[in-house]
């Protein structure tokens, strides 16, 4: 959580100037991390509520221009540590596709250095990167001792962000929360990977994509589509139709999204976890609890 973020919603929850400021704004835009997250874009001062506030009265032009013009779409690469050890469990070579990719920094695993507590720091084969992900690793999790080989990457988003543009690359470090600088340090570190090689990201609406993309992949990789933090964003009949499509791909389904996005994914409350804990699962059967910017994962043993 954001101590500053926490601080400003509840200055606008007694301020009637601000809040009709706000309700300027089309209902689905009124979320508090859009309009801080376009504040920061605009250099807003981080610090105590009333500072914010004249500085919000003086910008709103601006910000709500953002607002309107953006959308939450946070890309953590970090995440990559929770899809790594199921990752590593398969055969052969990787087509990694990613759906809700957003600028695409977690289809490159394999560049990344890992830090599991307890074990080894994990490197690329070319030596340490400049991302190094740490991780709690709770339970019998699979770590993993070397990186998958992946040798094709693609993914899908109503709108990817790209990672040459600096534009794009401000409005993702605007998207981590103020207080999280270990973040915005990595998300600069993991652009520029990504900029080095570029993904390839069709934009689009993923049920609409996903079978045409799967289709470009190598016959002889193994297919993983994965997504976190984005089923969400899609009514239930959307995400059932998208797991129906998915199951019928020839390949594997890893899946991180809160609790309740996939009724069909039996959550394991016998398994300690914190309730801000994503569902971890693969091929819709959950295999561990993890923190959902890729802090700590719990493995969950079979049942
Ligand atoms: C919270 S971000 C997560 C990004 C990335 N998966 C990560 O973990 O860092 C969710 C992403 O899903 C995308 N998204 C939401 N609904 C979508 C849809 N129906 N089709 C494609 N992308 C979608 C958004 O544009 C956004 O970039």
């Amino acid at each position: 959580m954001s101590a500053t973020y926490e601080g400003w919603a509840r200055g606008i929850a007694g301020d009637p100037d601000v809040v009709a400021l706000i309700d300027e704004l089309p209902s689905p835009k009124r979320q508090p991390n859009l309009v801080f997250s376009a504040a920061r874009f605009h250099r807003a001062p981080v610090g105590p509520y009333r500072v914010f506030r004249d500085w919000l009265h003086e910008h709103w032009t601006e910000v709500r221009e953002t607002a309107l013009t953006h959308a939450t779409q946070t890309n953590e690469a970090g995440r990559c540590a929770l899809h790594l050890p199921v990752l590593a469990g398969f055969e052969g070579p990787l087509a990694l596709l990613e759906v809700g990719a957003s600028a695409g920094l977690c289809l490159y695993p394999d560049r990344y250095s890992y830090r599991y507590a307890g074990h080894p720091q994990l490197d690329p084969a070319t030596g340490p990167s400049p991302v190094v992900l740490d991780c709690e690793a709770v339970g019998p999790v699979p770590v993993p001792t070397r990186l998958p080989d992946v040798v094709w990457r693609g993914g899908i988003d109503l709108n990817p962000l790209d990672v040459r543009q600096p534009d794009d690359v401000a409005w993702l470090d605007a998207l981590v929360w103020p207080e999280h600088d270990d973040r915005r340090q990595r998300l600069r570190a993991a652009a520029d990977i990504a900029a080095a090689d570029p993904p390839h990201i069709v934009a689009g609406d993923l049920n609409e994509r996903l079978v045409a993309l799967a289709a470009e992949v190598p016959r002889d990789a193994t297919l993983v589509v994965f997504h976190t933090v984005v089923l969400m964003y899609l009514d239930a009949d959307e995400r059932q139709r998208f797991a129906d499509t998915v199951r019928a791909l020839p390949g594997h389904w890893l899946s991180v999204e809160p609790r309740t996005v996939l009724p069909a994914i039996r959550a394991r409350d016998d398994v300690p976890n914190d309730s801000a804990d994503l569902v971890l699962a693969l091929d819709g059967v959950q295999r561990a609890w993890a923190q959902p910017h890729g802090r700590v994962i719990r493995w969950v043993p079979n049942p």
